[in-house]
């Protein structure tokens, strides 16, 4: 029978690019001692403060329906974070709470571009990007990041790609896979652009948190706290990455109030609220800061140091150290193979799962991405075993 050309156009961009990690855990579930660094799954546990304030609000009853725009305390929550962020007052009326960044990007897609539509997007970028876009009927123009400028996005590779039909600029920093953080001149020269084109930026800021620490250290920016950008600019995010609760699913869109005015009952024909005992949780988790969250930075970066000690005097590889994030990319492409060659045969030869960095898009098939996520020790041995991979590719 006939279907929707929405689901052509998305036929092999979900979670075909999770291969390497799929064959990893069945692997691993017949008993292979399969060391897994493919996805960005935070290694700790919710703190327990959050697991109690869901438990608490589940036995005050607050299991019914909720509405369109979320919960009014959490829409305050998320007031006070983005005025207390941008200097300026920013009202609950510029929210809605959705289930994580990927329904909110889903949302804000479908609200901005459209068949015939161009979308700016780097590339490298989140492996879910192009299905995000490819579902509304746009199209990706990808700009490649390049390493020289520790793949920060910039804005006249930006410019020389726009055309007539380029309706948003992707943005999203700190950025996946490459942990890259725009600094607040890029920002501005980004934002240059969509002013001169007149642009919406979607800025996708799940990592905001996650920016690394030290002497030299970058600093998260946004577009949406720009007072001249903000008109023009939509912020999808979420609890997932900051504590550690991916399968909590709290997350918002943020913009300009009459925006999400309007955006509200395509909101409503989507999901009509979300989960009041979430949204309960989260107005707890965005009231004040959470241990978990410097804890979580601090382990990744100390982990990202690491990958460049045990694998940065590796021949034939090249480690691109990140400024935030849980990844760390890696340049295979010295040991004459692509990063999907190698990741097939480092889960082959030596039972170590990586991401190849096709899956991100084609700046990166050189490369494969290794996850932060796991004890330092397993990613040590992980390290370990890829070295000798690169050793026996480098004979
Ligand atoms: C860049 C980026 N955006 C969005 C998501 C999805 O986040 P959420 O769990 O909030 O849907 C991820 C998850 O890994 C991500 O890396």
């Amino acid at each position: 029978m006939r279907t929707a050309s929405i689901l052509d156009r998305v036929a092999g961009l979900g979670s075909d690019k999770w291969r390497v990690h799929f064959r990893a855990r069945q692997m691993r579930a017949q008993g292979e001692p399969v060391i897994l660094l493919t996805i960005g799954e935070p290694d700790q546990p919710t703190p327990t403060e959050l697991i109690t304030a869901t438990h608490r609000a589940l036995l005050a009853g607050r299991t019914g329906y909720s509405n369109g725009r979320g919960e009014a305390p959490v829409l305050q929550a998320l007031a006070a974070k983005y005025s207390a962020r941008s200097g300026r007052a920013v009202g609950a009326d510029q929210f809605i709470w959705v289930p994580g960044t990927q329904s909110a990007l889903y949302l804000l897609l479908t609200a901005l571009v459209e068949a015939g539509d161009e979308v700016l997007v780097a590339d490298p970028c989140y492996a879910t990007y192009h299905g995000l876009v490819r579902a509304t009927g746009a199209v990706t123009v990808p700009v490649a990041l390049r390493a020289a400028r520790g793949f920060r996005l910039d804005a006249a590779d930006l410019e020389r790609a726009v055309t007539p039909a380029t309706r948003l600029i992707f943005l999203n920093s700190p950025h996946n896979p490459t942990g890259a953080v725009l600094s607040r001149d890029d920002i501005c020269a980004i934002g240059a652009v969509a002013k001169a084109h007149d642009l919406w930026i979607l800025s996708d800021e799940v990592y905001e948190s996650l920016v690394f620490s030290g002497p030299g250290a970058a600093r998260f920016a946004s577009p949406f706290d720009e007072p001249d950008l903000a008109s023009r600019t939509v912020v999808a995010s979420s609890l997932s990455k900051s504590h550690a609760a991916p399968g909590f699913r709290a997350g918002w869109c943020a913009g300009p109030a009459a925006f999400i005015t309007r955006l509200l009952p395509l909101a409503e024909s989507m999901l009509f609220g979300a989960q009041p005992f979430i949204a309960d949780m989260a107005t707890e988790a965005l009231s004040r800061e959470f241990a978990i969250t410097a804890l979580m930075r601090d382990a990744y970066a100390r982990r990202a140091a690491l990958v460049a000690d045990l694998l940065g005097t590796v021949p034939g590889l090249r480690v691109h150290a990140p400024q935030a994030g849980m990844f760390v990319m890696l340049s295979v492409d010295g040991l004459g193979l692509d990063g999907e060659t190698f990741a097939d045969a480092l889960l082959t030869q030596q039972l170590v799962a990586v991401m190849p960095g096709i899956a991100f898009g084609a700046a990166a098939a050189g490369m494969v991405r290794i996850s932060l996520t796991v004890p330092d020790a397993a990613l040590v041995e992980g390290c370990a075993r890829l070295a000798v991979l690169a050793q026996q590719l480098a004979r």
